[in-house]
């Protein structure tokens, strides 16, 4: 879409360089608001000098489509999505139109018949490229399709860290790092809204887990949550500039996270200066006073509400002063801003559906798979497999027609088809997750990198049996899956269906064996030792088999590195398994899938981890994980050397990274600093992707990011950079040292 608009422009422009149809020279603008000259804060506020107050109020809370649709005042025209506000014409209000958008627009339980769109890897894959440029191609892919589709909010950015290796959301987030995830999700926002339309950040904040969502409340010290998730959302907003952050529906602290005036006015509006709206999670608000007060600006799907909050009860709030008008007008203002400084009220999206170049976005999809697909084990160097084996079985994981996808809200319907679709028996994503696979069969792509070999397929549902087939063959790979959802934690790391014993069996019978798991996190390898390849493959999208068949067989050399630490047992994780089960269990499991009238009762979830989330958890605690965070192996090797550190008032290393194998390939060099503190935790401080030819050398130079060295002041809300010594490594993974160094830092107090 951006192609065409911007064709359109310069058609235009070379229309007016002939002399052709020349518009009338530009007059001054009429009304303040479009005058794009004025900060988009300024134009918002000029619109909102101009509104009556039914129109504030019209602005404030969106409709949800499957329940709004008839109802008194709802509009006729919505498209069967999340949401939608209703624009204001006389003033040039576009209608705001929204759609999930994590991983693709989104279509979960194919309210729109036919309507499909290209569905990108989990976030998880994305996060592994460490590639922010690969972020942005998906963001502005996915921001594209949503434009062509007349959408024009995405409930994209996901951004919430991977604090528990169950999470049913893992995979639709960024992992465990807060430098990591921030700069992804804020060069993610970046692609979306490169199309003239808004991004939202969520969920803010520490929607940590699926078991209770609605209901648990995150117990975490001011500092801690500055030091980790609000970092990653502090990063992601500076870089990214999302039109809206969402706020979640646990509650931090004691209060929800849409009526959480810490989170939502001194954080985000009085520590970072935030600019655009607020909206609510579908179904997260429960109150008017309360949630406006506290920083609320818009209602989002107002029918899931357990009351109908920001319509009347908020006019009369407003009339009778518990809400000040000031407040209103603030709440309106904020939501223009978000849709002017997007691009969206001087662009609006179309009014017809327009054409996309499918072919061109599958392309993206299927380069975030391959830049983010993990290389975990390649015992004597079995991969990449040579191309002459005669006999190749796929086993399990239904390769033969696909790859696997992630539930819940962020789910596509890609646009190679869906070949196998299973609805969920009950539990609390029922109503809108459904197990599917993508139309992108590793059986087909093997065989097309293969065209003279045998290639067949074995459902993997009797260990014997695969075994005996894999024993007959030259090479035997075996899919191995494990679903998530939005809405549900999983309850065991461990494979399940038996998994763990069909890998056993078919390693046992052939000694060229490779496992490629389609996960939506990190899963427990029993078998690790006697399987000699292993590729974590995440959620791999739509184009994920040929991806899949492209890393096996060397056409892409790997360079994915994990964005979240794989554990040997769950016990050495903070908590070995979803707080609040058996309240969940006793109570109604429709409260905790953000349906209304939410009536489990409220549990405390600590985090003894606090800051140290992930990687510093396991090294806080001398835990020696499966596979630590950052880890993943190539088919060359690199190697580091001629480290230059500089202290002072910022900490800057420069060493160079060799190719010294004998395949083109990238790697990832990561910087981890630990600050003098006795306790402090080496963290991870800047890293990039190189691209580097057989016997290349890049000088790299990397400047620590300042306040993952330092450490939050609640009292004079600021970063304090204790002045000290501190250790330098530059590694492969956390934990590695390749090189090592020393710098000394300047004390430093600094806002953020
Ligand atoms: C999810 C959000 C999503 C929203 C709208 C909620 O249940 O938590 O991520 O954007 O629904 O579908």
């Amino acid at each position: 879409m951006r192609v065409t608009r911007s064709a359109l422009r310069s058609a235009l422009l070379a229309g007016i360089a002939l002399g052709l149809a020349a518009p009338a020279l530009a007059k001054a603008p009429a009304q303040p608001w479009t005058n794009r000259a004025l900060p988009p804060e300024a134009r918002a506020a000029a619109l909102v000098k101009a509104m009556t107050q039914d129109e504030k109020l019209q602005l404030v809370r969106t409709w949800f489509p499957p329940l709004a649709t008839g109802k008194p005042g709802a509009p006729t025209d919505m498209i069967p999505s999340a949401g939608e506000m209703v624009g204001i014409p006389r003033l040039g209000i576009p209608t705001l139109r929204e759609s999930d958008a994590s991983l693709g627009v989104a279509n979960q339980v194919e309210q729109r018949k036919g309507d499909t769109a290209t569905a990108l890897p989990a976030s998880l894959a994305t996060a592994a490229t460490f590639d922010p440029e690969v972020a942005y191609e998906g963001g502005a892919m996915i921001g594209a399709e949503a434009r062509a589709k007349r959408f024009n909010v995405l409930l994209a950015g996901g951004t919430n860290l991977t604090r528990d290796p169950w999470g049913g959301r893992d995979f639709e987030y960024l992992g465990e790092d807060p430098l990591l995830s921030g700069i992804l999700v804020g060069a993610h926002i970046k692609g979306v809204e490169s199309n003239h339309i808004v991004s939202t950040i969520k969920h803010y904040v520490l929607n940590a887990q699926e078991t209770g969502r609605m209901v648990y409340d995150a117990r975490i010290g001011q500092a801690a949550l500055h030091e980790s998730d609000l970092l990653a959302f502090e990063i992601g907003i500076e870089k990214g500039r999302p039109g809206s952050v969402m706020c979640s529906y646990n509650i931090i602290n004691g209060d929800h996270g849409c009526e959480n005036h810490e989170t939502l006015t001194n954080v985000l509006r009085g520590d970072w200066g935030y600019k655009g709206f607020v909206m609510s999670d579908w179904g997260a608000v429960h109150s008017t006073e309360k949630a406006a007060n506290a920083g609320l600006d818009q209602d989002s799907g107002a029918e899931l509400d357990d009351g109908d909050w920001f319509r009347e009860k908020l006019r009369a709030a407003v009339a009778k002063g518990t809400v000040p008008q000031a407040r209103l007008d603030s709440m309106v203002t904020h939501i223009l801003t978000g849709v002017i400084q997007s691009g969206l009220y001087d662009d609006p999206s179309p009014q017809t559906v327009q054409p996309i170049d499918t072919d061109a976005h599958a392309l993206v999809a299927q380069k975030a798979a391959e830049e983010g697909i993990v290389l975990l084990r390649n015992a004597g160097g079995v991969l990449p497999l040579a191309a002459t084996a005669k006999t190749i079985v796929i086993i399990g994981g239904h390769a033969d027609v696909g790859v696997l996808s992630g539930g819940g809200s962020s789910q596509v319907r890609s646009t190679g088809g869906v070949p196998i679709e299973i609805p969920l028996k009950g539990g609390p994503a029922a109503s809108f997750s459904r197990t599917t696979w993508h139309n992108s069969s590793p059986l087909k792509a093997v065989q097309a990198l293969n065209p003279s070999a045998t290639v067949t397929y074995v459902d993997g549902s009797d260990p014997a049996a695969a075994a005996a087939a894999a024993k007959s063959a030259d090479i035997a790979l075996i899919f191995a899956t494990q679903w998530r959802t939005e809405a549900e934690d999983i309850t065991t790391l461990a494979l399940p269906d038996n998994q763990d014993a069909l890998i056993e069996a078919v390693a046992a019978a052939n000694p060229k064996t490779a496992v490629v798991l389609e996960t939506g996190g990190p899963v427990l390898m029993p078998w690790l030792e006697k399987v000699p390849a292993v590729l974590a493959a995440w959620y791999p999208g739509q184009k994920g088999g040929e991806a899949i068949a492209n890393i096996l067989f060397g056409k892409v050399n790997p360079s994915g590195r994990l964005p979240i630490t794989f554990p040997k047992a769950a016990s050495q994780a903070p908590r070995p398994e979803p707080v609040g089960l058996d309240i969940i269990a006793k109570n109604d499991a429709a409260s905790n899938a953000g349906s209304p009238g939410g009536a489990a009762q409220s549990f405390p979830v600590e985090y003894p981890e606090g800051a140290d989330v992930g990687y510093r958890w396991y090294a806080k605690k001398g835990e020696t994980p499966l596979f630590p965070f950052g880890y993943g192996l190539s088919y060359t090797r690199f190697a580091y050397a001629n480290l230059k550190v500089t202290g002072g008032a910022t900490l800057t290393v420069s060493f160079d990274v060799t190719n010294s194998g004998k395949t083109a390939g990238a790697d990832v060099p990561q910087l981890y600093v630990t600050p003098p503190a006795g306790d402090a935790q080496a963290r991870l401080a800047a890293f990039q992707r190189v691209t580097l030819r057989p016997g290349e050398t890049r000088h790299v130079t990397l400047t620590a990011e300042r306040r993952t060295l330092s450490t939050w002041n609640e009292t004079a809300r600021d970063w304090h950079l204790a002045g000290g010594r501190y250790a330098v490594a530059i590694g492969k993974h956390a934990g590695d040292a390749t090189l090592k160094g020393e710098a000394t830092l300047a004390d430093a107090k600094f806002k953020p």
